[in-house]
């Protein structure tokens, strides 16, 4: 992956083709203009009606060198703006900020603006950076349209927390600009096939293990770092298996997912997908234990205790590792207290050929966030990271697996 500088680096010669719509955010547009035009970009606009209220087209083609697009036609004289050709010329078509009206207009085929045509007959990369108030962004209809558009490629820049134009707090803030910019720069980075040919599992999330029809057991895993390392692959060229807990992520580009609930389910899938796969990568977080009867009707409750008996789940990992004969294993393992030796441990009797240490004393590491602090481990020694986006620490980590395999 790309740092920041690097990414925005691949920005030089590349033709943006920047959508602004109606939102608050949209005088966050001119930065990012500014930004990409700096790191050498070409840059046309197309701007909605309504982004007019909020952003000038004078501001934007002063910005970008050239003059803006709203209308399907020029009104003084009749030239056509073809949608057609514009999502031709682009190398990548970038919605910022992008409305929850907008979205939904995409997420359906609607066509009533020049912004919208120009999605539609879009064939390069389409980037979006929602921007709107925290409840229209958690709507459930504004988080099916994302989960519908994410399926069809469209690529999110997540909005960031903070204080909204209306007030309130929350997520839904456009991301910052230099954030966007350096997204854009990433995905335009060609990233060598360095793993084609080679098929991949990846476990991610959490587990459930139910104990009546209405109760579970579970923990805090979100999936993202599993994800991250399974969008990382596939983006290097190998065919990826995610065999994937219950999560909100989208499916990464190029990704097959398989859904699974219990640890049982992730087994079975695991030690199916591992007949014809030259490797595996088990990031999720499994339950160890699943209660040993499973009741049919909701538990009622009484006026003591109540006492849950578990037994043990199988190992994934133990398995893999016992059948992997020359394939690849990568494990991790998320410790609390004596960190190193725990993961040393678990490296050997699971068989891993190395294993990402993340400990839940180090801030920004671990669950749900977007970052972690991680320690590669393998039989010859350790290497301390600092603390990453979980983007960049599935780069180290598949950086580590293309020398496997280039042994
Ligand atoms: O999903 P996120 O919110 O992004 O959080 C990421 C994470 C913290 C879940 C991830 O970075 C992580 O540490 N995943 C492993 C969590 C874990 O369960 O570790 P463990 O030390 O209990 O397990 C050791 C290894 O054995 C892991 O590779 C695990 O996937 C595997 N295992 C464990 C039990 C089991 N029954 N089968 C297994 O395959």
């Amino acid at each position: 992956m790309a740092s920041g500088n690097a990414a925005t680096a691949s920005l030089a010669g590349r033709r943006i083709l920047l959508g602004i719509t109606g939102s608050i955010a949209a005088y966050k547009a001119a930065m990012l203009c500014r930004l990409l035009k700096t790191a050498g970009a070409e840059v046309r606009v197309v701007m909605t009606p309504l982004a007019k209220q909020f952003i000038t087209p004078l501001t934007m083609a002063t910005l970008s060198k050239n003059p803006i697009l709203v209308e399907f036609f020029d009104p003084e004289n009749g030239a056509w703006n073809s949608h057609v050709s514009l999502g031709e010329w682009a190398d990548c078509y970038l919605i910022a900020p992008a409305t929850a009206n907008t979205l939904a207009k995409m997420a359906t085929g609607v066509a009533d603006n020049l912004l919208l045509t120009t999605y539609l007959s879009a064939r390069c990369p389409v980037v979006v950076a929602p921007a709107m108030d925290l409840d229209m962004y958690a709507h459930p209809a504004t988080q099916q349209n994302l989960r519908t558009l994410a399926k069809r490629g469209v690529r999110i820049v997540e909005p960031a927390e903070g204080e909204l134009a209306s007030g309130l707090t929350g997520k839904g803030r456009m991301a910052e600009p230099d954030a966007i910019a350096a997204f854009v720069g990433d995905l335009l980075t060609e990233k060598k096939k360095t793993l084609a040919g080679r098929r991949l599992i990846v476990t991610a999330g959490a587990t459930i293990e139910a104990i009546d029809p209405v109760r579970f057991i579970s923990n805090h895993s979100s999936g993202k770092m599993g994800y991250a390392i399974a969008g990382e692959l596939a983006a290097r060229g190998a065919e990826v298996t995610l065999i994937s807990g219950r999560t909100a992520l989208p499916v990464p580009p190029g990704v097959e997912r398989v859904d699974v609930l219990s640890a049982e389910e992730m087994y079975n899938a695991a030690v199916r997908a591992f007949e014809r796969a030259d490797g595996a990568v088990m990031c999720a977080a499994v339950a160890d234990y699943t209660p040993a009867e499973v009741s049919d009707t909701k538990l009622k409750k009484g006026d003591g205790e109540l006492f849950i008996r578990l037994r043990r789940t199988r190992d994934i990992a133990a398995e893999l590792g016992a059948r992997k004969g020359g394939r690849l294993l990568v494990g991790f393992a998320l410790e609390t207290d004596d960190e190193e030796a725990h993961a040393e441990s678990k490296l050997e009797r699971k068989n891993f050929d190395f294993i990402v240490l993340n400990s839940l004393r180090d801030a920004g590491a671990g669950f749900r966030g977007d970052t972690n602090k991680v320690t590669l481990i393998d039989r010859t020694g350790r290497e301390a990271l600092p603390l990453l986006s979980k983007r960049e620490v599935a780069a180290r980590i598949a950086d580590r697996i293309e020398a496997f395999f280039a042994r």
